[in-house]
């Protein structure tokens, strides 16, 4: 048996290939049928009357998705996909697949998410989820490449790491345990140890709401940087998505054309990204005709209006407090407002990114807690990183599947994690 990729070094010889039926037809005595092995697609050729009559008859019931052996001569194929073709000798049924629920036909969307688990082979999933894997392999490199050390964050927690309204709770041996929202206070806790630090790894949020960027299992990226303020962090940001963007382009051209993304507009996508604060966005959005108050947070539409008079992604700084979690540093120019920013990008997708400059002073830090209702006993090892040797650090959060549906163009996130986790969703 040999791997469909590597077909191109075996032209002319037969080889045996072992994979699922994708399509199968007939034209009287030539007959065609696709087969992917999970390294590619092949096409085969049967001609009645060159093969044996049980692999003739064998390719007029294969169903959908059956596992064959195809032997065949390998060709050369310009117009096949993949470049290659069999001529096919013979033709072997290794398990079938009888009436299989997903068929070249509209599903609802709902019907193919409880079927996940086999939608996961069609090409539009198979394209998305790969660029997935290459956007995770590249977060990996890059922060390698700067000298970051990875370090892996809890999942279970007794400290709330966002906002209390988005807990998973559950319970730990009789004391109150919550599936983490984010890594950022223990790889804060690391920084001190490594200097540049990232953790990478699922996160929960219980979120009531059924929007296209919403999941409640996401995976998140979390660098955390030594003496980098506010400033420094947004160019980590600028530099971290050219790049995700940049690898995808480079390593995935194949998925991002079967997914059809218009690639012109990731291509511009490269540092500096332009910079408006929370302030001036607000103006920008009344200006516009936006009822918006000074204070709230932006909403999708906002975020949407702010992208779409602009090509590249889009940083929004300086929130004001009331709208942000309890751990952003002050920013000293307007205290209403802190040191933190969202990065938005452009069609629609939102937010990728949040991140901020964190607050280094002891007692403002517990007066934030306090004030946002935190309990602070959870909180005492937090306190510690700012009374031994406090010092200046910023970090971000980068939403993978959020970042990938924008790469691909899918309009709905829960198509770029394989098993997604919805408000209504726990199966498969
Ligand atoms: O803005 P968020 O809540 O920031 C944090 O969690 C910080 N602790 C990050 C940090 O500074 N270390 O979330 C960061 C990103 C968002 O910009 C978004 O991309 C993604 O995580 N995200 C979600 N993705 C999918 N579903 C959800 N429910 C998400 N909530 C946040
Ligand atoms: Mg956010």
């Amino acid at each position: 048996m040999i791997e469909i990729r590597h077909l191109s070094e075996h032209v002319g010889k037969s080889v045996t290939v072992h994979g699922w039926v994708e399509t199968t037809r007939a034209h009287g005595k030539v007959a065609f049928l696709t087969v992917r092995d999970g390294t590619g697609v092949v096409q085969g050729v049967v001609v009645k009357g060159q093969v044996e009559e049980a692999t003739w008859s064998l390719h007029g019931s294969l169903t959908y998705e059956a596992l064959v052996a195809v032997t065949g001569e390998v060709k050369e194929e310009p117009r096949a996909p993949g470049g290659f073709e069999l001529g096919v000798t013979n033709l072997s049924l290794l398990a079938p697949s009888p009436d299989y629920p997903i068929q070249p036909k509209e599903h609802g969307v709902d019907f193919l998410l409880d079927h996940r688990h086999l939608w996961l082979r069609s090409s539009l999933q198979r394209a998305g989820l790969r660029v997935r894997a290459e956007v995770e392999q590249s977060i990996h490199d890059f922060f390698y490449q700067r000298g970051f050390v990875r370090i892996d964050t809890p999942i279970l927690t007794g400290s709330i790491g966002e906002h209390a309204g988005t807990l998973f709770e559950t319970d730990y041996f009789g004391e109150r345990a919550f599936l983490a929202q984010t890594g950022q206070l223990y790889v804060e806790a690391a920084c001190p140890a490594f200097r540049r630090v990232y953790c990478f790894g699922p996160t929960f949020r219980a979120e009531k709401s059924k929007t296209r960027r919403h999941l409640t299992e996401f995976w998140m990226v979390e660098p955390e940087v030594a003496f980098a303020d506010s400033n420094d962090n947004m160019r980590l940001q600028e530099e971290l998505v050219s790049y995700l963007v940049e690898r995808a382009l480079e390593r995935c051209a194949e998925e991002l054309k079967v997914l059809e993304r218009d690639t012109t507009r990731l291509e511009r996508v490269k540092p500096p990204f332009p910079r408006i604060s929370y302030s001036d966005a607000v103006e920008e959005l009344r200006a516009g005709g936006k009822e918006i108050e000074w204070g709230q947070d932006l909403g999708a539409q906002d975020e949407a209006a702010l992208t779409d008079r602009r090509d590249l992604p889009l940083f929004v700084h300086d929130y004001p407090k009331e709208a942000k979690a309890f751990y952003m540093k002050e920013n000293p120019a307007d205290p209403r407002t802190v040191l933190c920013d969202d990065l938005l990008v452009p069609e629609g997708y939102g937010e990728i990114i949040g991140g901020s400059q964190r607050e280094d002073d002891l007692e403002r830090l517990r007066a934030r807690i306090r004030e946002q209702g935190l309990p602070e006993e959870a909180y005492s090892w937090y306190l510690d990183l700012r009374r031994y040797g406090t010092f200046p650090h910023s970090g971000f959060g980068l939403g993978v599947e959020r970042a990938v549906a924008w790469i691909t163009g899918r309009h709905h996130i829960r198509e770029l994690i394989p098993f997604p986790r919805l408000m209504n969703r726990l199966h498969p």
